[in-house]
C-alpha cells in the first residue's frame, strides 16, 4: 500500500511514462519495466538487479520481460516454445529452453523467477508459491504465508489455486529476491 501510495505521488494518475526500447522485441517489456519502477526503490533495483544475477522468465516467447533482465546483464533461462528473439539470443547471456513452464524447475535456485504465462491467475499464483516452498527462489516479504510443501499438497487446485487468488486479480508474477 505505502508503495503504491509512493507510486501514485511519483508519477501523474500513479502511472510511469514509459518509453519503449526500439530494440525490445515486444511492448509487453513496459509491463516488466514497470513493475521495477513501481514495486522496487531505487536502491533495491540496483542491488537485486546486478549484472551477472541469475533468472528465469516463464512464456519468455518473443522477450519482452527478457529484454529487461538482459538489458541488466543478467543471466536468463527463457522458458517458451515460441521463438526468442535473436538479437538477445546473440547478446550470450540467454539460455532458451523449449519446455513446459510448469514443469520446468532450475538445477539450482535462481535469484529472480518472472513469469508472463497466459494462464488463469490462480494457477501461476500456486506456481510461483511453489517455487517459494521449494526453495528455488529467496524469500520474500510477499511471500504467500501458506507457501510450504505440506500445504500445497493439502491445496485443491481449483480452489486454493483459483478462487482464492483470482479474486485479487494477479496476472504476471514476480518473485524479487527481497530479504
Ligand atoms: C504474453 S506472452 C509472453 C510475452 C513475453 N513476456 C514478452 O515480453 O515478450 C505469453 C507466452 O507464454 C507462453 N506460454 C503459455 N503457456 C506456456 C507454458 N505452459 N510453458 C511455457 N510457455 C508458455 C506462450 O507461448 C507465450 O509466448
Amino acid at each position: 500500500m505505502a508503495r503504491r501510495r509512493r507510486a501514485a505521488a511519483r508519477y501523474p494518475g500513479g502511472i510511469p511514462r514509459l518509453k519503449f526500447p526500439r530494440e525490445a522485441p515486444s511492448r509487453s517489456t513496459l509491463k516488466l519495466d514497470e513493475a521495477f519502477q513501481v514495486l522496487l526503490t531505487e536502491a533495491e533495483r540496483n542491488a537485486l538487479l546486478r549484472p551477472g544475477a541469475s533468472a528465469v522468465d516463464l512464456g519468455a516467447a518473443p522477450g519482452g520481460w527478457t529484454y529487461q533482465l538482459v538489458a541488466r546483464q543478467m543471466r536468463v533461462t527463457a522458458i517458451d516454445n515460441g521463438r526468442v528473439d535473436a538479437g538477445l539470443m546473440a547478446s550470450g547471456l540467454v539460455t532458451h529452453l523449449r519446455e513446459d513452464g510448469f514443469r520446468y524447475r532450475p538445477p539450482k535456485p535462481v535469484d529472480w523467477l518472472v513469469c508472463d504465462m497466459v494462464e488463469k491467475p490462480g494457477r501461476v499464483a500456486e506456481l510461483v508459491a511453489r517455487w517459494f516452498a521449494q526453495g528455488l527462489v529467496p524469500g520474500s516479504g510477499v511471500q504467500p504465508q501458506a507457501a510450504d510443501e505440506a500445504t500445497l499438497r493439502g491445496m485443491d487446485p481449483g480452489i486454493a489455486g483459483t478462487e482464492g487468488v483470482d479474486r485479487q486479480g494477479l496476472h504476471g508474477a514476480g518473485a524479487p529476491a527481497l530479504s
